[in-house]
């Protein structure tokens, strides 16, 4: 109990960081997989290492979880250190791996509860457990089939409850979403939703920028083992100083059109090629309906309007000079 007490203290010390990664360095031979990644997330928070494949995340989840050493560096949780051979600290974590670990002949609440008697759960306490996990999940309705009878997503969703049993304080989730159906995508970001607003503290690695921007608070680009940036995802797009525009095609007099637009406080350049008005524009949602307006009143027939806003997967490229999915 005073243990318990001390670690709670420990907690409020360290600022509320539920994890904390600093300078941390993982080699394989000579090749460096890890190279000095560091960033922090608080309670409630949900951080996300967004990079393409082989950038490093699950090597770096795999050092944050204790399953392999850190070659350098350290990693706190819950102001406790963790290492490979530190057992204590990790029951502050909740992982899901990409590889399923889960029983097919038996069914989910079967497999929850087995997994939750091998963490030591106490029965009574397990049977609720169980219950507000099938129902997080989504999986209450189908909790007595066996799971080889399970879509991929289904498993997946289990294999997260099965990570939730003990009521980590960090819930750590390696691409949950790859080769997983619509529906069971669609459940996954809303179960790690509203794991957030109930307080879990959520280490998201994936390569989708639509996840990242949706789910995460603050975003860590990563490639080549090195966080490249990092920030909220407003943060991001500003490195890139990026801006909105607004592309008009159609017919008529678009060098007239485009003084017409030139006097609209949110539009910053106007450029005319062929058939096409190349609008920068401040806010392109909201700035849309006045263009389009003002364009067809200066004698302009629209044809088509095209709206693209600097996304993650700009930043990413401004970093890397590559895409995020070759
Ligand atoms: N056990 C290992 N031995 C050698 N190289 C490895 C090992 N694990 C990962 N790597 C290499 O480290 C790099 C990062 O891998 P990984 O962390 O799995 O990336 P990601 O999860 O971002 O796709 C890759 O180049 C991968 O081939
Ligand atoms: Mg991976």
């Amino acid at each position: 109990m005073t243990q318990i007490d001390e670690r709670a203290g420990a907690r409020t010390k360290h600022g509320g960081d539920v994890l904390s990664v600093d300078q941390v360095v993982r080699t394989f031979g000579d090749f460096t997989a890890v190279d000095g990644v560091s960033f922090r997330i608080e309670q409630g928070e949900t951080y996300g290492l967004l990079g393409p494949n082989g950038a490093g995340k699950t090597t770096t989840i795999s050092m944050v979880a204790g399953l392999i050493p850190a070659t350098s560096g350290t990693i706190t949780v819950v102001g406790e250190r963790i290492t490979a051979s530190s057992i204590g600290p990790k029951r502050h974590i909740g992982l899901v791996p990409q590889d399923l670990a889960i029983y097919p002949e038996l069914n989910a609440r079967e497999n929850l509860s087995y997994f939750g008697r091998l963490q030591g759960m106490d029965r009574s306490d397990l049977k609720s457990r169980i219950d507000e996990i099938l129902e997080l999940i989504g999986l209450a309705d189908r909790a007595k089939e066996q799971t080889k009878k399970y879509s991929g997503g289904m498993k997946r969703r289990l294999n997260i409850g099965v990570g939730l049993l003990h009521r980590p304080q960090l819930l750590i989730l390696d691409e949950p979403t790859v080769g997983v159906d619509p529906q069971s995508r669609n459940s996954i970001l809303e179960s790690v939703e509203r794991l957030s607003t109930e307080g879990m503290a959520v280490l998201y690695t994936t390569h989708y920028m639509e996840e990242a921007e949706r789910l995460c608070d603050r975003i860590g680009i990563i490639d080549s083992g090195k966080i490249q940036a990092e920030g909220t995802q407003d943060e991001l797009i500003r490195i890139v100083g990026g801006v909105d525009k607004i592309l008009l095609r159609g017919s008529g007099d678009l060098d007239a059109a485009a003084t017409a637009l030139g006097g609209i406080e949110a539009v910053t350049q106007v450029e005319v090629e062929r058939r096409e008005l190349r609008l920068d524009v401040k806010d392109a949602p909201t700035t849309v309906a006045e263009v389009v307006t003002t364009a067809t009143s200066a004698g302009v027939s629209l044809a088509d309007v095209e709206i693209t806003r600097p996304d993650l997967e700009s930043v990413f490229l401004h970093l890397t000079g590559k895409a995020l999915r070759d």
